[in-house]
């Protein structure tokens, strides 16, 4: 069979970059992008293709050439639904808040509500690929819903892992390490619904990068190459600290163990702990998987990833309350960097927010700029850790557009983002412009610490 329609339901981080690269890769197929969230359409829609509301470099001229074309935007998810023939599921899938599995277990109430919608709508047979990062299991639950609550038709659910990381989305979309398409292998309907989502990607990747498994599998290898790249921030996270008692210095560290062929060099760079929306939930969900099979060994083993990460985050911030004379109350404290990479707008999970919140906790004075990252998103980020009111998280935290005025007269600066641009700042009139002693805390080991040091600047980098 060969796809005319699909349907993605989620205009998110997933689903907005990967359905705009099959559309350009697909002429012939025509992509239907549906959310709920009317706001976050209209500026998929945008006349400005520079206001879609996702910033990856390269995402904009995709969408442009796409756009209207073979790509489109809707809110309108039932008729999306009826016309497609494959339908992907790229829906949040937040870790719960309440109940059974709380703080562990993702909710998994989008996913369904999305399975009964489609059960509802659906009047010919279709091939379902959930997109999302799932639970191990998802999709039989998934195809229970529908199987029980369709109008008889014929339900084909594929396991289509994103392996995308946000900043370099469009890159890893076109030259994909691999594509994994998990689905039910054993009957002759799961192998041809499986060969029709190869023939997608086969537009542009090489028969050699498609991987095609069990169900199951391809739901456990997201989880699991998420938790194996965690580790190794956690693994040098851990070094950072050790490092910096005993005078050795990360990045010699890193650079020395990462050429060895077996580990190789990348995920090895110390930072103030990981964020995105993915390395937690996914651990979190893992170790809730691993201890419900009352595997307790397997479940401490990774959870122990995500506590040293949460520690790294808290030891960043005691420190600058230490350096600062154990006091920061009533100090200007200037963060520059909110997300948590460069090159992205999303902020889930970004270290910068607990940061902020421990120093707020001490009473600091906090003066923000991100270069893609709106105010509204700063505040509501604090707001939804619920440690103090909306209007005290307003009082102390300002959010300016221009670096500069950030860390006039302040008494620190934290870099809590490796945006490129931080290394092209004028840091000599920056340092002219702060309190003196003027401190500085790199949480990611960007800026050059002899020409800081010779600055004037007191210094603080992860791992020495
Ligand atoms: C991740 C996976 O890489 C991707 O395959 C999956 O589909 C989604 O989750 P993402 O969260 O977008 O992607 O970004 P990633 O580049 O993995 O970075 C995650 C976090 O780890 C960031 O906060 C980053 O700054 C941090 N990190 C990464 C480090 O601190 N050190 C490193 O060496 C690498
Ligand atoms: P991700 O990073 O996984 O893409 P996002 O939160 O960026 O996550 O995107 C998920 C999108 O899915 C949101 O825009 C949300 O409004 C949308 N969504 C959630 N549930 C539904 C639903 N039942 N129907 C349509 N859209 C939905």
């Amino acid at each position: 069979m060969k796809v005319k329609n699909i349907c993605c339901i989620g205009a998110g981080y997933v689903g907005g970059p990967t359905m705009a690269v099959i559309a350009q890769k697909c002429p012939e197929i025509n992509v239907t992008v549906v959310d709920l969230n009317e706001k976050r359409i209209a500026a998929w829609n945008d006349e400005d293709v520079e206001n879609i509301p996702i910033y990856e470099p390269g995402l904009s001229v995709v969408v442009e050439e796409a756009r209207g074309r073979n790509l489109f935007f809707s809110t309108d998810v039932d008729e999306a639904i009826d016309k497609a023939d494959m339908i992907f599921i790229s829906v949040n899938t937040p870790t719960k808040t309440y109940g059974i599995g709380k703080g562990m277990a993702a909710d998994l109430k989008y996913i369904e509500l999305c399975a009964r919608q489609i059960a509802r709508v659906a009047k010919n047979d279709k091939i379902v690929v959930e997109k999302s990062t799932l639970p191990v299991r998802t999709a039989q639950a998934l195809k229970n819903i529908l199987d029980n609550t369709g109008n008889g038709v014929n339900f084909q659910i594929l396991s289509n892992p994103e392996f995308l990381a946000e900043g370099t989305a469009v890159t890893d979309l076109l030259a994909p390490d691999r594509v994994l398409i998990g689905g039910d292998i054993d009957t002759e309907k799961g192998q041809e619904a499986m060969q029709t989502l190869v023939d997608v990607y086969s537009h542009w990747v090489k028969p050699d990068h498609i991987l095609t498994t069990n169900v199951w599998s391809s739901e456990l290898s997201k989880l699991t190459a998420n938790a194996f790249l965690a580790q190794r921030v956690s693994s040098i996270n851990a070094m950072s600290e050790l490092c910096e008692v005993t005078g050795a210095d990360v990045n010699e560290v890193s650079k020395a163990v990462g050429m060895d062929t077996r580990i190789g060099p990348k995920f090895l760079q110390a930072s103030v702990g990981f964020g995105g929306s993915c390395f937690q939930k996914d651990i979190l969900n893992l170790v809730y998987i691993a201890k419900s099979f009352g595997l307790n060994e397997v479940a401490d083993y990774w959870e122990q990833v995500i506590l040293l990460n949460d520690h790294q985050k808290r030891r960043f911030a005691a420190n600058i309350v230490k350096t600062l004379f154990n006091t920061v109350s009533g100090k200007k404290i200037a963060m520059l960097g909110w997300a948590f990479k460069k090159d992205t707008n999303d902020t889930r999970e970004a270290a910068s927010i607990y940061v902020a919140d421990y120093l707020l906790n001490e009473q600091a004075e906090i003066v923000v700029y991100d270069p893609k990252v709106t105010a509204e998103q700063i505040y509501a980020d604090l707001d939804y850790l619920g440690t103090r009111s909306s209007e005290e998280n307003r009082k102390l935290i300002t959010v300016v557009n221009d670096p500069e005025v950030a860390c006039e007269k302040s008494h620190a600066i934290a870099v809590m983002t490796e945006w490129d641009e931080f290394l092209e700042l004028n840091w000599e009139k920056i340092y002219d412009s702060m309190l003196k002693p003027a401190f500085l805390f790199d949480g990611r080991r960007l800026l050059n610490k002899k020409q800081m040091k010779d600055l004037g600047f007191k210094l603080y980098t992860i791992g020495n």
